[in-house]
C-alpha cells in the first residue's frame, strides 16, 4: 500500500521535473534567438557602417592596387577635404584624364584591347586643347592610333568610349578620311601640315593613345 502511495508522488515529481526542464528549455531558446538576433542586428550594423564609412576608400584603395606608383595633384576642395587629382606614375595627366603612350606598335584592335587591359581605352579627342595637349609628347616620325574607327567602312566614324562624333571636333589633315578600306583612324605629323588625323588600314601595326579617367582621392 505504501508503494502505491509513493508511485503517484514520483509520478508528481517527474512531471514537475519534465515542467520545469520544458520551462528552462523554452527560455533557453528564447534567450538564444535574442542573442542570435542581437548578433544578426549587430552584424549588419557593422556591415552598414564598414560600407557607409570605409567602402568608398576601399574601393579606391582596391583601384590603387592595380597601380605601382600614383602621381597626384591638388585639384580643389570637397567640403574641408583636398581633393586629388591622381595619373599611374608613367601616365601624363591633363584636365580629367591621364594619357599613356604605347611602347610597340600594334594593329587598332590589339592597341584598344591593350588600352582595356590597363583600365583605358584609346584616346578620345574632346577639345582641340586635349588634342594640343597629346601632340607634345608625341614623335613626329610616327603614326599614333586614336579610338577612332569605321567599322563598316561607310564613314560613320565612332569614338571607343561612345563619345558622339561631333562635327566641330574633327581635325583630319585635308582629304581625310580618304578611303572606306581605312577604318581606323591615326593621328600623325606631316610636314608643314603639323599634326592632324588620317584614316589608315586597322590590321597597320601602329604606336596608340590610351586614355582613362584621373582617380580622384
Ligand atoms: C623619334 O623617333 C626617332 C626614331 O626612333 C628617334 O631617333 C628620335 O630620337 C625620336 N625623337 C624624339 C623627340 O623622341
Amino acid at each position: 500500500m505504501e508503494g502505491l502511495h509513493i508511485m503517484p508522488q514520483e509520478g508528481q515529481h517527474q512531471g514537475r521535473e519534465k515542467a520545469e526542464w520544458r520551462s528552462q528549455a523554452r527560455l533557453w531558446s528564447v534567450a538564444m534567438i535574442c542573442i542570435g538576433l542581437l548578433s544578426t542586428c549587430f552584424i549588419v550594423g557593422c556591415v552598414v557602417t564598414y560600407q557607409l564609412t570605409y567602402g568608398k576608400t576601399s574601393t579606391k584603395l582596391s583601384q590603387l592596387h592595380t597601380y605601382s606608383s600614383l602621381t597626384c595633384f591638388s585639384e580643389g576642395t570637397r567640403g574641408a577635404e583636398k581633393v586629388w587629382g591622381c595619373c599611374p606614375g608613367p601616365w601624363m595627366s591633363f584636365g580629367s584624364s591621364c594619357y599613356f603612350i604605347s611602347t610597340e606598335r600594334k594593329f587598332w584592335a590589339k592597341s584598344e584591347k591593350n588600352c582595356i587591359a590597363l583600365g583605358a581605352h584609346l584616346v578620345v579627342i574632346n577639345t582641340k586643347a586635349e588634342q594640343n595637349f597629346i601632340i607634345q609628347h608625341l614623335n613626329t616620325s610616327f603614326a599614333y592610333f586614336l579610338g577612332l574607327s569605321d567599322p563598316q567602312g561607310n564613314g560613320d566614324w565612332q569614338w571607343s568610349d561612345k563619345t558622339p562624333y561631333k562635327e566641330n571636333i574633327r581635325f583630319w589633315h585635308n582629304n581625310e578620311p580618304n578611303s572606306p578600306d581605312e577604318r581606323c583612324a591615326t593621328i600623325v605629323s606631316w610636314e608643314k601640315r603639323g599634326w592632324a588625323w588620317n584614316d589608315v588600314v586597322c590590321e597597320t601595326n601602329e604606336y596608340s593613345i590610351c586614355e582613362m579617367n584621373k582617380i580622384y582621392l
